[in-house]
């Protein structure tokens, strides 16, 4: 059944909580401004008050988000965003590094780059393209998880003198349930001695047919600490972005989601979101998760403060209520009771589903104790 504080109920109404306590009182319901109230009873005061009731189901708050339509002109072209993949030290970071130092804007910038999940380079040309850090597979997997489709493509590094591995065969199925492109980065071609056919042969037992072997998943070998063929693995990027052509409507309240977050002893909450559509603004109210707060500082991953975040754009935001996890998402609301609105709906299904899994697990218990 749904329920309500006394105190919640009050801001919904503008009203004084004195008021609503009084109000129940007449009605023969002694109630604090922090104990709840049922639906009916809520409804009661509500009519008592001169307001109408408005319940509020999952559709209103959830489809409300996602609801309006973009129409073709409003679409622009938006980077993509790349996810990098792939077995324990076969190089992903030093990639992801090596990648980071093309960046033509964070040369000028000189600014100390700050490590964040989530970061964008532009590439010479002014092109730009995001990755995602994700810390091993379980972050992806949680993402997956909640329903967030966050990457549009797969960067899958294989190290060339270690070849598929089981974390390799993983995310290969990652980006097969994802249903994304992937790209294959055999790293390390450095090294000695390295085959490369004999990647290309394990990666076919595993129905990756790369571009050499006559199938349509493009290779691209190269060397994270020797900075080879990078400006390669780029291009195949760019190029497989324009055929996937990837748009966004910019002009419209910011949507996206959460790529990580944590809680910082000065800062307070910071999530760290990647925008999908819309423009995200310094001083917008967003809910995220079931936290709520208005952006009082973005950063981008170079530390820079920011106004405005377009999409594709990952930003540090500061201003939240708490903490949201990877995976969620986050939207721009026009004001602070549809922010609680969609906050607290969220908050009450989480505790929903929290009770319903604690009753579970007393179940199996009582199942063992039987
Ligand atoms: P995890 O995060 O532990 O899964 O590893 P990773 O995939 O991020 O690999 P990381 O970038 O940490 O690299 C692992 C080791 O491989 C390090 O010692 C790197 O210096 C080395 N390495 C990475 N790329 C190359 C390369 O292109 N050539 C050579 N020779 N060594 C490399
Ligand atoms: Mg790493």
């Amino acid at each position: 059944p749904e329920a309500i504080t006394v105190q919640e109920l009050a801001n919904r109404m503008a009203a004084r909580g004195g008021e609503v306590v009084k109000a129940l009182f007449r009605m023969g319901v002694m109630a604090t401004l922090t104990q709840t109230i049922d639906a009916d009873t809520a409804e009661l005061v509500v009519n008592e008050f001169g307001h109408r009731v408005r319940r509020v189901s999952e559709a209103d708050v959830e489809q409300g988000l996602e609801g309006v339509v973009d129409t073709d002109e409003e679409l622009l072209p938006r980077p993509p965003v790349v996810t990098i993949m792939g077995h324990v030290d076969h190089g992903k970071t030093s990639l992801l590094d090596a990648l980071r130092k093309t960046d033509v804007a964070g040369r000028e910038a000189g600014g100390i780059t700050q490590h964040i999940g989530a970061y964008q380079v532009t590439v010479e040309g002014g092109q730009k393209v995001t990755f995602i850090d994700t810390p091993g597979h379980a972050a992806f997997t949680a993402m997956r998880a909640r329903g967030a489709s966050v990457t549009d493509m797969v960067v899958l590094v294989v190290a060339a003198d270690d070849g598929v591995m089981p974390q390799t065969i993983e995310a290969i199925h990652h980006a097969k349930a994802a249903n994304v492109p992937l790209i294959v980065a055999v790293n390390k071609i450095d090294k000695e001695g390295v085959n490369l056919d004999r990647v290309r042969n394990e990666l076919l037992q595993h129905e990756i047919v790369v571009e050499s072997l006559g199938g349509d998943t493009m290779e691209i070998p190269v060397s994270a600490t020797k900075a080879m063929n990078l400006d390669k693995l780029l291009e195949g990027i760019l190029l497989q972005a324009e055929v996937l052509d990837l748009k966004a409507n910019p002009m419209r309240a910011a949507e996206g989601t959460v790529i990580e977050s944590k809680l910082d002893k000065g800062r307070g909450p910071v999530a760290t979101v990647l925008v999908q559509r819309g423009t995200l603004r310094q001083g917008d109210l967003v809910v995220a998760g079931a936290e709520w707060g208005r952006v009082r500082a973005m950063l981008d991953d170079k530390g820079r403060q920011l106004k405005e975040a377009d999409p594709s754009l990952p930003v540090e935001i500061l201003g939240l209520s708490g903490v949201p996890s990877a995976g969620e998402t986050f939207v721009a609301v026009e004001n602070e009771s549809r922010a609680r609105e969609i906050s607290e709906f969220r908050q009450r299904k989480l505790r929903d589903k929290q009770a319903a899994a604690a009753g579970a697990a007393r179940g199996t218990l009582a199942d063992m104790m039987a």
